[in-house]
């Protein structure tokens, strides 16, 4: 399709945003799809936000991704945002409707869709979360709204694990314990294991939020990094037979929510899956 005076602009607001891989995604979906759509990256700087925000809607751009380091507090800037958003505490996809700039954050449902495709039931599990970030959070409120039994939050710094476990244990009314990422070892069995820090990711691939003695004890390992696509944790659990994913899944489903808030409509996954794994290897 080319681009012409009605094509609708939508791009991704983060800083750095050079290595992304939604670009690759949107546009792909947007041609199989034959709409008349493009894609881009902005990189915005901190306290560029607000001017960045306006100029979304001065400019008439459609909608965008949000990502490190806008994420919370992008949701001043906004007209309306949703429940889940607020009770997140970020936004990752924002529609433009006619100037009204409208808040969503689709990771939560993007990771319960790509525990889904892996068959990983999650009622009564026990889950071990690494990370206290924003994406651990999306995480830990994705599973407990699938019924998990009990979560353990391991963080380096304890301090915000605390806190997390504190919001998830109120919000949700389930066992959610905390404890310093070194201490992990310790525990006698898991579930679930998920990594959301970013230990691991490259150009530090030798690196591992947690030892093989740890991922021995977990029957399903979930890394959300996705460059590279086999961490050193998820080689632990390849290497000793154990269940794992890595965040490619979670990439292309949270995509796909913000596609259909877009859109109207979602793309094909398998598709998409299909073009990144030719494209990037
Ligand atoms: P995100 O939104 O991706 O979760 P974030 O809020 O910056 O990003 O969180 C990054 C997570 O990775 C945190 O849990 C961080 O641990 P701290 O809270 O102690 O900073 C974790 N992390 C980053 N680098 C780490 C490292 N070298 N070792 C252990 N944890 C690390």
């Amino acid at each position: 399709m080319e681009i012409n005076s009605n094509t609708k602009l939508y791009g991704l607001i983060g800083h750095p945003v050079e290595h992304s891989l939604s670009p690759l995604i949107h546009n792909y979906a947007f041609k199989s799809l034959n709409l008349n759509c493009v894609y881009t990256v902005f990189d915005v700087l901190p306290e560029k936000l607000e001017d960045a925000v306006n100029g979304v809607k001065s400019l008439g751009i459609k909608g965008v991704n949000v990502t490190v380091p806008h994420k919370e507090k992008i949701i001043k800037y906004l007209d309306v945002v949703s429940e889940e958003a607020l009770k997140i505490g970020a936004v990752n996809t924002v529609v433009n409707e006619e100037g009204i700039l409208k808040g969503y954050n689709t990771d939560v449902y993007g990771f319960i869709d790509s525990l889904t495709e892996v068959g990983k039931k999650i009622e009564g599990r026990k889950a071990v979360v690494l990370g206290a970030g924003g994406a651990s959070k999306a995480v830990c409120v994705a599973l407990a709204l699938k019924g998990i039994d009990s979560i353990i939050i391991a963080n380096r710094s304890v301090e915000r694990a605390k806190d997390l476990s504190e919001y998830i244990k109120k919000e949700f009314k389930i066992q959610c314990d905390y404890c310093s990422i070194n201490e992990v070892k310790e525990l006698p069995e898991i579930d679930i294991l998920v990594n959301t820090t970013s230990v691991g990711m490259y150009p530090n691939t030798e690196d591992s939020p947690a030892d093989e003695k740890v991922v021995l004890k977990a029957k399903f390992v979930y890394d959300l990094i996705y460059n590279p696509f086999e961490t050193a944790l998820l080689k632990h659990a390849k290497k000793n037979g154990i269940k794992y994913s890595n965040g490619l899944s979670m990439l292309v489903n949270q995509a796909n929510y913000s596609f259909k808030l877009w859109t109207g409509g979602f793309f094909d996954k398998n598709l998409v899956y299909r073009y990144l794994k030719e494209g990037i290897t």
